[in-house]
């Protein structure tokens, strides 16, 4: 039976997931579960860390580094044939920095001690991993889904604005890493009808164009979701087609290639049921993987984890009903569920 990687492969994609790290013993989506270990063994080719290698996990101070986990995490990665993808060196919103870089006093000369720390935050980690990280989320999430703006950070204001913090980045990125792929990552708010975070992405890629930054390629996020009571997912993706492909037509016309970084799919739109809800995100998910999949411009293909049982929309988005979010291609038991066969399918359609 064909799996994940294979399909993928046919088409000359890889196919990977994120993945977590947990001490041994530990029930998570980690290396050290033997049976989390063995779906990514089973289906992935390409590995990316959920959060170790953000700055929250690995930078507690602005002159301390903690590698231990992520450490553990690429070497077991290498050991077992993988290749991997890093996320991310720069998630541009003050949300998910650290704290003490909101709060951090940059002194008489603001501009260049912010970006003394940036530098340095990517160069350690270019230099530490070299060839075995060969794609990097260099900046994650900098434009304001609410107005299509980018957002301002501490390190922003020091710096004379966000375009000046992410060409830095990219800059600094593209040399410490000559070989890397780089990326911009964001998740465009597909479904909600808002326009705004698609035209801001837009405007952001031209503007980098237009500076000559080296961006190679946009990270599609893809955590697509069903939000409202359908019985049709297929239908529903077929009526979204145009605005994403307008969008996507856009991209790729100013010469970047497209990844799918983080694929999952939100539920919420479907009944609680887990017979026709498992053939909504299937079918929706199979209408979007076509559309993306048409793409010449589309390579690698990430899940944000293979199982329901480990993943963030539990948490992050629980349904009202309060049953277990079904978005990822094994469930809570780590058994195979539909979805999974409507992405091999997808894939080895390609
Ligand atoms: O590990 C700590 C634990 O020690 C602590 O006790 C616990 C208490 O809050 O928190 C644990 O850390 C959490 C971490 O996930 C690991 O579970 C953080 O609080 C939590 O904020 C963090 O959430 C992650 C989130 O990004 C923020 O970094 C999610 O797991 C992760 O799936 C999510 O991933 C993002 C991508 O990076 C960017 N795109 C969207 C995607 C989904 O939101």
């Amino acid at each position: 039976p064909l799996t994940l990687k294979d399909a993928a492969a046919r088409h000359g994609r890889r196919f990977g997931s994120a993945f977590a790290w947990a001490p041994p013993g530990r029930d998570a989506a980690s290396f050290n579960n033997p049976a989390y270990a063995a779906l990514l063994q089973r289906d992935c080719a390409v590995l990316v860390a959920e959060n170790q290698m953000k700055w929250q996990a690995l930078r507690p101070s602005a002159d301390r580094f903690d590698f231990a986990q992520f450490d553990a995490m690429v070497d077991w990665a290498m050991r077992n044939g993988f290749m991997m993808r890093g996320h991310t060196l720069y998630w541009a919103y003050s949300k998910w920095f650290p704290a003490w870089l909101n709060t951090q006093d940059f002194g008489q000369r603001p501009a260049s001690a912010a970006a003394g720390i940036l530098d340095h935050h990517i160069d350690t980690i270019a230099k530490r991993y070299g060839r075995k990280i060969y794609s990097y989320d260099v900046v994650n999430e900098a434009v304001d889904p609410d107005t299509g703006a980018l957002r301002e950070t501490s390190l922003s204001r020091a710096m004379g604005g966000t375009a000046n913090v992410l060409d830095h980045a990219f800059r600094t990125a593209r040399a410490a890493a000559p070989h890397a792929e780089l990326v911009y990552n964001d998740y465009m708010s597909w479904e909600d009808g808002n326009e705004k975070h698609r035209v801001g992405v837009l405007s952001l890629l031209e503007e980098f164009r237009r500076r000559g930054t080296p961006v190679d390629a946009l990270g599609v996020q893809s955590h697509i979701g069903l939000f409202q009571p359908t019985t049709d997912a297929g239908v529903l993706a077929h009526r979204l087609e145009p605005e994403w492909r307008r969008f996507l037509d856009r991209v790729v016309a100013m010469g970047y290639r497209l990844v799918i970084t983080e694929f999952d799919v939100r539920d919420r739109g479907l009944p609680a049921a887990i017979a026709p809800r498992d053939r909504g995100v299937a079918d929706f998910a199979r209408a979007y993987l076509d559309i993306m999949l048409s793409y010449p411009q589309l390579g690698d293909v990430l899940a944000w984890g293979l199982s329901d049982r480990y993943s963030w929309l539990r948490g992050f988005e629980p349904r009202p009903d309060g049953a277990v979010a079904r978005g990822c291609p094994y469930d809570i038991d780590l058994k195979p569920k539909p979805l999974r066969d409507a992405m091999i399918a997808a894939l080895a359609n390609g």
